[in-house]
Formats: C-alpha cells, structure tokens, sequence
C-alpha cells in the first residue's frame, strides 16, 4: 500500500489554507438550476462590460498572439509613467493587482516575520500570510473599517509589512488623506506599507489621497491599484505597483517573466486613454450606490456607507438563507460570512434594471420571511 501523502510534503503554510471563494459564476449557477438570464452582482465588475475601443484594440492584437508578450511591457509602462508623472522604473506589471500584493510579500516577507491587515479587509492578504508561513495580525476593525491607530500599536520587531485597503473590500470604508498621512509618518522604514487602491477611480479627485507623490516621500510605502474595475478588464487581468524603484528591482526578479499577456497589456494601454468610458463607469456607479442605498433606507435595512462599486447590506441572521432565495431568482451576490460579517450581503453595482432587479427580488424574499416567521 502506498503511504504517499502530499499533504506532509506541503508547506505548512499551504496546508491549512482555504482556497480563495470567488463570486459564483454566471455558468455555474445556469448549470445548477437550469435558469438564464442570469445577473451577477458579486465579484465588483465593470457592469458596462468592454468598452469598443479595448474590444477593437483586442482584435488587432490576435494577429500577434503566436509570439510571447512584452515581458517588460514598455509601452503600459509609459504611458502609466506619462499619466501619473511616474518614473517607468517605479512601475511593475500584474496579472491582476492580486499579483503584485502576492509578489511583494512574496519578495520581503518569510515565516520570521508579521504582516498586519484589518479585521474585515481583503481576503488576499492573510491569504499570501498564511501561504508563506508568516504570522498574520488581524487588527480589529473601527466601524468596519481600518483603525490605523490600533494597527500603528500592533506592529512588533517583527513586523515586515502592513496592508491597507482604501477603499476597503467587502467593507467600502475609506480613510482620509489626512488620516493615511498621519499614519505613514509614524511607521517605521523597515515596514512596507501595501496601500491596496483597487477602488481608487470611484473616489472624487478632492478625496484621493496622493500616493503615488507619498511613495517619492515614503521609500517603504507601495501603492497597488488594478484594471479590473473602473477600467473594466477584470477578464483580461491586468493591475500595477508604484514604489520605489529599488523596491520594483526586486520585485522583477521574483516575477514571473510573462505576468502580464499581450492582450491584457493593450488592452490597459488603451482603457487607460478612455477617458469618456472610465467617467461613464464612475457615472453609472454613483447613480447605481443611490439606487441601493435608497432602498435600505426605505427598508430600514442597514448598510456599511461605501465608496467602492458594492455596497454590503446588513439583511440580518437570514443572510444565508437570503443568499440562496437569490439565486433562485437569478440573482448572484455575495455572502461575507468568511470575512466575519454573517448577517451581511455584498452587493456590487449593477446597471440601472441590473439593481432593480435585485431591489425587487429582495422585497419579495423579504415579504416571504416576514409571512413564514409569523
Ligand atoms: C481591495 C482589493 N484589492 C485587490 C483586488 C484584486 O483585484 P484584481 O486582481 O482583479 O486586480 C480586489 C478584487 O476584488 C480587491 O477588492
């Protein structure tokens, strides 16, 4: 008999890891119960889909896909440099701003050290933690969202990086300027401080913070945001990180040589010129937050204020249940229990009928719920 058993040749940190729960999928839920038509409201996606510009953009690439891509994508690089007055050699390339949170922590952080994060904030970050081996500090969140002084009090000899969502998912808090700056003052240069702004297109110029300018100040700070969502790629997997350039160095030798593929770096490339589409994204948001809000007002249902393109909806001891009457109804959001938030749903924007559609199938699960408990 064999006594082959993979799960002691493992890392220790990969074998109590729970895999990363993405949103369901459109097919799979069609699989499931055989419906159509199905609305998904779960992962943070541009609900606008491709714009025609990136969908022309991805055609002329085709021709091209026999040879390996850029590996040093020059081209993004620039015109990154170009619109943020960044130097190139501050920028790295992702498949995904997931992959570059990986590699930076993949890059300085080994089982010796701590990585600190917020009770409640993305899950990729104790994820990456736990895969290296390292010593996660959950700190406990303020209002839902990040306390930065209690983070500030967390951090050890030990500690070798701090993460920051801002805005923060699932939550959609979001930190001042004022209060990040006050912040990056106190910590400590042998800790690198990932400021994770995947949501950073949906809030107004006045409130974004200045981090790219913070990382000139602030060697051991990291800036990350991604194509996924306000520039609508979250298909195609493209995302970035500002830093020092010494810090982007290394980073370079511990990528992977073709992180980014030839149409996912057009299509960056030219979403990053889309000024109409990232400003109709940002529109349709805004209106789409209203129309949700609005309806947990009008339900005396409370939600987490949020300035990403979800908002997470306190339904209750029910959210499970709810999750799942949903689903019936062709409606896929987001259940956050594993972010300890059980009486929460996430919701992300939809378009206008994409929101209603939800709003209405919530009043009737609601009304049901209310029949049957009584
Ligand atoms: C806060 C935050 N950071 C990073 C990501 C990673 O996104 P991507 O890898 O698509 O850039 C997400 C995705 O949902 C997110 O919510």
């Amino acid at each position: 008999m064999t006594t082959f058993d993979p799960m002691q040749l493992a890392n220790v940190g990969v074998r109590n890891l729970q895999p990363y729960q993405a949103g369901k999928p459109i097919e799979e839920l069609e699989r499931e119960l055989g419906i159509r038509d199905i609305i998904k409201l779960a992962s943070n996606e541009n609900p606008l889909g491709l714009s025609s510009k990136v969908r022309a953009a991805l055609q002329d690439t085709l021709a091209g896909l026999a040879r390996y891509p850029d590996a040093n994508g020059f081209y993004l690089k620039s015109k990154l440099a170009k619109k943020f007055a960044l130097d190139t050699a501050q920028i790295t390339l992702g498949n995904g701003s997931n992959d570059v949170l990986e590699l930076i922590a993949r890059t300085f952080v080994n089982a010796e050290h701590e990585v600190i994060y917020s009770q409640h904030a993305f899950v990729v970050y104790p994820l990456v933690t736990q895969a290296i081996g390292a010593k996660g500090v959950a700190v406990p969140a303020r209002d839902y969202g990040h306390d930065l002084d209690a983070m500030l009090a967390a951090i050890t000899a030990k500690t070798r990086m701090i993460f920051i969502a801002n805005p923060n998912n699932p939550t959609g808090t979001f930190l001042t300027t004022e209060a990040i700056a006050a912040f990056l003052a106190k910590v400590p240069e042998n800790v690198l401080i990932v400021l994770d702004e995947a949501y950073s297109e949906y809030v107004s110029e006045a409130e974004r913070a200045p981090s790219f300018r913070w990382v000139q100040q602030y060697p051991n700070l990291v800036v990350s945001r991604t194509f996924s969502k306000a520039y609508g790629l979250a298909g195609l997997r493209a995302g970035y990180m500002v830093s020092h350039p010494a810090i982007a160095d290394l980073m370079n030798r511990a990528r992977q040589p073709f992180n980014m593929n030839s149409l996912s770096l057009r299509a960056a490339e030219v979403a990053l010129d889309d000024d109409d589409y990232l400003q109709q994204s940002v529109a349709v948001n805004e209106a789409g937050m209203q129309q949700l809000v609005n309806f947990c007002e009008q339900h005396g249902l409370p939600y987490i204020p949020s300035r990403g393109n979800f908002l997470t909806i306190e339904v209750g001891e029910n959210a499970g249940e709810i999750y799942q009457q949903l689903l019936h109804a062709g409606i896929i959001v987001r259940p956050v229990a594993g972010y300890e938030l059980p009486r929460h749903l996430r919701v992300s924007i939809g378009l206008p009928e994409e929101n209603e559609a939800f709003i209405q199938a919530m009043k009737e699960i609601i009304a049901n719920l209310c029949k049957s408990s009584r």
